[in-house]
């Protein structure tokens, strides 16, 4: 048996990475976060001169597309994302990719490139990916979807302890408008908008410590897995 595939969804900085993490490490999964991917493509973008006094060239984006390479390696540990062989997994955290990865994400193209590749790398399965589309787009059939979800003040809290922590200044006013806008954009768009499947399980960690939401999640995978070998 190869293990199931569990989808996590949900708004920016609701703790979906970390409760990924979570289980990938409490079950031996592979843990893809499938976010990472938008932000490099979209670092890529900066890279290249592609967007321009804050004006992203769709067309020449969607040109570049065969030209980025994207993988994860396990770097002690840790997973890290590599863009064209160089690792960008911090760089990608700050600056302006914060304020261009959903536009980007907004791309058909884009969107079908990453699609393809989320998908090849759940072929042996045992996988936990979190994102925006996973359990509506990526991986409808997958055996557990949660939906995650948590109020603007406590996301915005845990953006800023989370730049705080690599040493990044941003005012929580700022981030706050930021979570705002990209949720906008996130759940307005026509590619892939974010929604709850219609099969998924909500999840609202506002007042959850991480240990608490894990004690929750692992009963789920348990019951899907036994499910899935029955
Ligand atoms: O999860 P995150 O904050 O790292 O995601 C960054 C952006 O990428 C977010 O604004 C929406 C987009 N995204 C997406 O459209 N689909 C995904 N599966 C994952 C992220």
């Amino acid at each position: 048996m190869s293990g199931i595939i569990i989808a996590i969804d949900g708004f920016s900085a609701c703790g979906k990475s970390t409760l990924a993490k979570q289980v990938a490490s409490h079950f031996g999964y592979l843990f893809i976060d499938s976010g990472a991917m938008y932000r490099a493509i979209t670092l890529y973008a900066l890279q290249e001169g592609l967007i321009v006094g804050g004006n992203l060239d769709q067309a020449a984006l969607i040109q570049h597309l065969p030209r980025v390479s994207l993988e994860f390696k396990n770097i002690r540990g840790q997973q890290r994302i590599y863009l064209n062989g160089q690792d960008v997994e911090d760089e990608i955290r700050k600056g302006e990719v914060l304020n261009y990865v959903s536009p980007v994400a907004t791309i058909r193209e884009v969107r079908e490139k990453l699609v393809k590749e989320q998908r090849a790398m759940a072929r042996q399965g045992a996988i936990v990916m979190d994102g925006r589309d996973i359990g509506t787009v990526v991986f409808p059939e997958a055996e557990l979807k949660i939906y995650v979800t948590a109020s603007l003040e406590v996301r915005t809290q845990r953006r800023f302890d989370e730049l705080s922590k690599k040493g990044v200044y941003m005012d929580k006013n700022e981030i706050s408008k930021n979570l705002r806008e990209r949720d906008r954009i996130d759940t307005s768009r026509l590619e892939s908008p974010l929604k709850k499947a219609d099969d998924a399980i909500v999840l609202d960690n506002t007042n959850l410590t991480k240990e608490q939401q894990l004690q929750w999640i692992i009963p789920l995978v348990d019951l899907a897995l036994s499910k899935s070998l029955s």
